[in-house]
């Protein structure tokens, strides 16, 4: 390519570089992928001495510059497809996915307005009906294609916020917030994600706005308590703007009790949020479909497909019951979705967007769903949840393991605790469980979480990988067992 012309387009010389950076590249990822190690091991020093830019004002051209990704990324990137990789909500993804991000990255799409994305804006808008029709919504089109979770909580709690002060006859699009905001709460279990008290300090209403409910057991949301709280809210001269339900907690794959929160919701005239980015993987499954009962009564849902559906980074959609309370988002910009646009019926999904540029990620999801049609989409899903409920079983037989909660989705949150340590405190226990997760790390060997669940620090399993099996995990856990013995003491 000349140096002049570093842009992918039509040319002769253009396609040639193109085609061989793809080619470097894609050799490069199947050589990484055959690399025995989930991880090399190197430490935070050791990283940050190691990499460094070279920013050299020359250029190094395309060569050089994918022979040092692949020497400073590539080799020290986690392997998320390894068996050993169970920490987080952290999927491996599909071939197919990658082929979407191929077609999605040389095409750069935008889906703001039709004229950047045309037959993308059409796919986007089909899946949001199709996605519809699966949570058991009316037929319609209202609901986006998201960054992620977090996005799509904050889409749900921010048009939750207007339409209770629309109520009022105030406009928080116009006007702002106004009144007592101390007064403004949001309920939630106490293991809902993180994101809903960041994004109601983002909506200006703090920390303090979210009332946690307590939990049941299984950590779901415990229905008596939450009609408690709305009681005491009331009491209090509080007005609730939104119930947030989680359908699969973070660490215990927990479904809140959503058709019962749902009616109570209803008695009280409040929006009800559904959280199911990990959860709402079980729309695609054949056995556990009815872990979703009562969904389709809410008001809004976030769902993730970089989770459970095993799709790259990034890759989420929000779906919104009532298409009116899109409403109370609308923004006009002359230039991306003008009246006369919106007359003449071009879609432009600037407006149901809080992004302005944004990716076509809905491509993944739809070649996804083609590829693997329902039945084997439903397998790889229901694989991670049947095997956490087998490993589950097998954590109880190990004298030095404990099974901290009984899994419900695809995680297993257990410790390691032998007999010889039966008469020490909890927190040498957490302690112990910290130094294993961190040693299994260290060694390159496996990365498995650590966290906590009602006050104990356990270790954690999330079984997304349909490729791993029970054997697989035996493996992993005798070396926690052996990682273990040496920190003993
Ligand atoms: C239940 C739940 N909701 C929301 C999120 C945030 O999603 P994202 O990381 O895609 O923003 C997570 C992330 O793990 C999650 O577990």
């Amino acid at each position: 390519m000349s140096e002049l012309n570093p842009i992918l387009a039509g040319s002769a010389e253009s396609t040639e570089a193109y085609q061989q950076a793809i080619a470097q590249t894609s050799a490069a990822v199947v050589q990484w992928l055959q690399q025995p190690e989930m991880y090399q091991g190197k430490s935070v020093t050791e990283l940050r001495e190691r990499i460094q830019l070279d920013f050299n004002p020359q250029g190094l051209g395309n060569q050089v510059a994918i022979e040092r990704a692949i020497e400073f990324f590539l080799k020290d990137s986690l392997s998320v497809h390894h068996p050993q990789c169970v920490a987080h909500l952290h999927c491996p993804s599909l071939v197919i996915s990658q082929a979407a991000e191929v077609l999605i990255n040389a095409t750069n799409q935008s889906m703001d307005s039709w004229d950047q994305s045309p037959s993308a804006t059409i796919i986007e808008m089909k899946l949001i009906e199709w996605l519809r029709a699966q949570v058991g919504y009316q037929a319609g089109d209202a609901g986006v294609f998201t960054s992620g979770g977090t996005q799509s909580n904050l889409m749900g709690l921010m048009l939750a916020r207007d339409a209770f002060f629309a109520r009022q006859g105030h406009s928080i699009q116009q006007d702002g917030l106004v009144g007592d905001l101390r007064k403004i709460k949001v309920l939630c279990s106490e293991h809902a994600h993180f994101s809903v008290q960041k994004n109601m300090a983002l909506m200006g209403l703090g920390y303090q706005s979210v009332t946690l409910v307590k939990t049941d057991e299984f950590a779901r949301m415990d229905i008596n308590d939450l009609r408690e709280k709305v009681a005491q809210a009331q009491a209090n001269g509080e007005q609730i703007l939104a119930i947030v339900a989680t359908a699969g907690t973070t660490d215990a794959g927990a479904i809140d009790p959503l058709r019962e929160i749902a009616a109570l919701a209803a008695q009280h005239q409040i929006w009800v949020h559904v959280d199911a980015a990990w959860g709402g993987a079980l729309l695609m499954s054949e056995k556990y479909r009815d872990y979703l009962d009562g969904i389709e009564l809410v008001d809004s849902i976030t769902l993730d497909f970089h989770k459970q559906y095993f799709q790259t980074i990034s890759c989420g959609a929000f779906l919104l019951k009532e298409a009116r309370h899109y409403e109370l988002m609308r923004y006009q910009a002359a230039y991306l979705n003008s009246e006369f646009d919106e007359a003449a019926g071009v879609p432009n999904l600037v407006s149901k967007s809080l992004q302005t540029t944004r990716r076509f990620d809905a491509l993944k999801l739809w070649m996804g769903l083609e590829a693997l049609g329902q039945k084997q989409y439903a397998a790889i899903i229901d694989h991670g949840v049947t095997l956490a409920q087998q490993v589950a079983q097998y954590v109880t037989e190990q004298p030095s393991l404990e099974l901290v909660m009984k899994p419900q989705l695809a995680s297993v949150l257990f410790r390691f605790r032998p007999e010889q340590l039966a008469g020490s405190d909890d927190a040498a226990i957490a302690l112990l469980n910290q130094k294993i997760g961190d040693a299994l790390l260290d060694s390159g060997r496996a990365n498995v979480g650590v966290t906590e669940h009602n006050g104990v620090t356990c270790l954690k399993m999330t079984l997304l990988n349909p490729t791993v099996t029970l054997e697989d995990i035996k493996l992993l856990l005798a070396l926690v067992e052996k990682t273990a013995q040496p920190l003993i003491g």
